[in-house]
């Protein structure tokens, strides 16, 4: 099973969305029992949370389901667990980086890394930004690259 985890700051807005996102994709393509997906966040205000209503607003109006994901901690296991390790901004990295010295450089991305033509890489914070709509289709574009990215390296292109 390979293993992605999204990471944000509070595991309400960007993160959740990933997952969401990505969840979606691997459902459609019928690779669950191939790939998993998972979010956390690097800050602990709002463990136990469901989405911020504005990322579950999003999600609904491209019919995507948030059902079951609730805010966590990013965990010293997580690091080892997950294959993939995805921030949403270059804070998140640091601090993903900061949990551990000497975590492989490859092993932890930022999600507009999977989108060359993007030259800014950090997901503008909607919790602050209100704009859920921007976050989504950066989300999006991520998501669908990272997983292209990802059947071709891991599972020679099976299901496109
Ligand atoms: P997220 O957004 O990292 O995309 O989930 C935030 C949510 C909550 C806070 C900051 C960012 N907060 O400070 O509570």
């Amino acid at each position: 099973m390979l293993k992605v985890l999204f990471v944000c700051l509070g595991n309400i807005c960007r993160s959740p969305m990933a997952e969401a996102v990505f969840r979606e994709l691997i459902k459609r393509d019928g690779m669950e029992n191939y790939i998993m997906v998972d979010s956390a966040g690097t800050g602990s205000w709002h463990i136990g949370e469901p989405p911020h209503r504005g990322t579950s607003k999003i999600l609904r109006e491209n019919h995507i389901s948030d059902e079951g994901l609730f805010a966590r901690k990013i965990t010293l296991k997580d690091l080892d667990e997950f294959d993939y390790i995805v921030a949403m901004d270059s804070d998140n990295k640091e601090s993903i980086h900061a949990l551990r010295a000497g975590l492989p450089e490859e092993k932890v991305s930022i999600l507009l890394d999977f989108v060359p033509e993007i030259k800014n890489k950090n997901i503008p914070d909607p919790y602050y930004t209100g704009n859920f709509s921007e976050v989504y289709s950066l989300v999006e574009k991520g998501c669908k690259n990272l997983y292209e990215h990802i059947k071709s390296v891991h599972f020679n292109g099976h299901g496109s």
